[in-house]
Formats: structure tokens, C-alpha cells, sequence
């Protein structure tokens, strides 16, 4: 692929992702249909590449903020692109309306991956002469610190492109997970919902205050989360591995999973439960310096992550 990338929508997410290209390496051009919001991202950019040089994690802030340019148009942008991140609105219709953009004005060659949380990329590249060259690449942010990208592709996306889309993905410094096809959520957001729906059910039954729950992840389960998954977790945790697990504890759990079925919405006074005693821990007017305090945590542990790669080994 050559260098140019194509960032469309400027928003939280898509300057997030000029971090991601531009640290690479690579050329980045911003577009926003709302300039001011691509001009905000240039200021936000300058920020986080800051905190990141401040955590070890950058050298040269400043080189890395030069590679990147607000383009004037949708056009300008793409000109010359291989790749283009749309990150626009999570609605159906304006992902619709952007691809139909995109297609005008797209060369042969540009692969464009969506970071859509939940929509998948058949609702919206349908019938596109750019359809076989559009796939899924979900991130979870601040991708410059959060190292996964979902790669799923619609019905229609050519093979190559999901090879090329990881490629780049990898080169970049991401860690790109394939999924065969589309499944509504992905899978990050499939397994949040049911660790979600588990922890409201649990503070809705009294079992424990909304801080416990969260503990058993921040001080229990997330520690290992960290650095490996759920079927290495129980693979390492019993003296067979995976299989002599499963014969000692399936069962036991499969009752746990039994017992929850079958899932209801929330109702307002258990979101109030939980959102009120958020709320003493955490005053909304320190939401916002909680969400910093969260992105450094974040950077620290990235910096920490890349030391034990190399001393431990991953
Ligand atoms: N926020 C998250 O934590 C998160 C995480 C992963 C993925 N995502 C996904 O990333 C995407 C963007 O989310 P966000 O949180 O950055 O949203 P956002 O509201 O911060 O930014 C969206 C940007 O898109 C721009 N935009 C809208 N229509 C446009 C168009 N036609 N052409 C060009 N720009 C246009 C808006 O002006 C806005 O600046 C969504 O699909 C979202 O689901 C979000």
C-alpha cells in the first residue's frame, strides 16, 4: 500500500486513528464534513501526542503532528489514499450517505475500513461499485493505546482486501482479529454485553454494590485479561489444560449460564442504582478528569505492556 491515508470523520474516533497512521509513519489527511471539527482534531492530536511522548511511547511528538493535514473535501482527501478509515456518525443512514460519496469519487485500488461499532458493512456498502473493497475495522478506543481491530468483512469483500486491510493494520502496529463473516457486535462488543448483563443482573439481585462488581474485574479477572484471553485463562488453569477444565468445571458452569436466561432490558430504577452510586463515587464534575486519568492509566499501561513483550515474552 502506499503511504497516504484517508481519515473520514474527525471525531473522537477518527483522530484517534490519525494517531495510529500518522505515528507509522504514514502521510494522514483529516477530512470532516464539519471543517471545524477537523480543525478541533488537529488540537486534540497535539494533545494526545503529548501525553504519549510524556508516557515513553513517542519520540518526536512534533513529526508525528506534521504528517498529518486537513483536507478541504472528500475528494482531496482520497486523492492519491490506498486506505481510508470512515468514522463517521453510528447511523445507518449517514455511513449509507458517505459510502455513496466514497464510491464517486474512490479510485480502483482504495480499500476502505469502517470503524462501526455494531453496523455492519453490509447495511451500508451494498450494490457500491467500491462494496467488494469495504470491511469492517472496529477498534476499541483510544486505538493508539488499545491495540485490537475487528476485520469483518461484508458478504461481498473480496479476500484480498481483508489480507491487505490486516496487513496494514499490522504494519501500523494494531493487532488485526478476523472474523469470517458478519455477526451483529463483533465479537469485543458480544462479550461485553454479556459481562454487562451479568454485572446489572448481580447489583439488580443485592448480591454486591456496583464498586464490588467492578472490583472483581479491575483487581481480579481484568488483571489476566490484560495479556491473555478466556480459552487461555482455563487452557493454563487446570493441570490438563483446556479439556481437563471443561471435565472439572463445565458443568458448574453451565448452571451459572442456566440460571441467568432469560435477559431483560434494564429498567430505569436499576440503571439509577447503578448510575446513583457511580455518582458517589465519582461527582459528574469529575467526570471528565476521571476520563484523563483513565487515558494515562491507559498509556502506562501500553508502555509497561511493550517492556514486558520484550523481557518476558508474549
Ligand atoms: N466512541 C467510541 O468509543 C468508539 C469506539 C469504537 C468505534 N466507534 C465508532 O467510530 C465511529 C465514530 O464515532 P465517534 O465516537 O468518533 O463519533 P464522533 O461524533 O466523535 O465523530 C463523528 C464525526 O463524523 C463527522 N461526520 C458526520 N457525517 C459526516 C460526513 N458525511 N462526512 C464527513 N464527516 C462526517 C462528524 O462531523 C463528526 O466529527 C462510529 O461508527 C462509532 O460507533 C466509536
Amino acid at each position: 500500500m502506499t503511504e497516504k491515508i484517508a481519515i473520514v470523520g474527525a471525531g473522537l474516533v477518527g483522530s484517534a486513528w490519525a494517531i495510529v497512521f500518522a505515528r507509522a509513519g504514514r502521510a494522514v489527511a483529516l477530512y470532516d464534513e464539519n471543517r471545524a471539527q477537523a480543525e478541533q482534531a488537529l488540537s486534540r492530536i497535539e494533545i494526545n501526542l503529548e501525553a504519549l511522548a510524556n508516557s515513553g511511547l513517542i519520540d518526536a511528538p512534533a513529526e508525528v503532528l506534521a504528517r498529518v493535514a486537513v483536507a478541504d473535501s472528500l475528494g482531496e482527501a482520497l486523492d492519491g489514499a490506498a486506505y481510508a478509515q470512515e468514522s463517521v456518525f453510528e447511523r445507518a443512514e449517514v455511513k449509507q450517505a458517505v459510502y455513496a460519496e466514497i464510491d464517486k469519487v474512490a479510485g480502483q485500488a482504495l480499500v476502505v475500513g469502517s470503524s462501526s461499532s455494531g453496523i455492519p458493512a453490509s447495511v451500508f456498502t451494498e450494490g457500491l461499485g467500491c462494496g467488494p473493497r469495504c470491511l469492517i475495522a472496529h477498534p476499541i478506543n483510544p486505538p493508539y493505546v488499545i491495540p485490537l481491530v475487528e476485520i469483518v468483512p461484508a458478504p461481498w469483500t473480496e479476500a484480498g482486501v481483508v489480507e491487505r486491510a490486516s496487513a496494514l493494520m499490522s504494519e501500523v502496529g494494531m493487532v488485526p482479529v478476523r472474523l469470517t463473516r458478519e455477526v451483529d457486535g463483533f465479537i469485543a462488543n458480544r462479550l461485553q454485553a454479556a459481562l454487562l448483563w451479568e454485572a446489572f443482573r448481580l447489583l439488580e439481585g443485592g448480591y454486591a454494590t456496583a464498586e464490588d462488581i467492578d472490583k472483581t474485574i479491575s483487581e481480579g479477572l481484568g488483571r489476566r485479561w490484560a495479556f491473555i484471553g478466556p480459552f487461555e485463562t482455563i487452557d493454563l488453569n487446570a493441570p490438563g489444560g483446556l479439556a481437563d477444565y471443561a471435565a472439572r468445571l463445565g458443568a458448574g458452569f453451565f448452571e451459572l449460564v442456566k440460571q441467568g436466561e432469560p435477559a431483560a432490558p434494564w429498567s430505569k430504577t436499576l440503571i439509577a442504582k447503578a448510575h446513583d452510586e457511580r455518582r458517589q463515587h465519582l461527582p459528574m464534575d469529575g467526570h471528565l478528569a476521571r476520563q484523563a486519568w483513565r487515558d494515562r492509566r491507559l498509556m502506562a499501561l501500553a508502555a509497561h505492556m511493550t517492556e514486558a513483550d520484550k523481557k518476558i515474552g508474549r
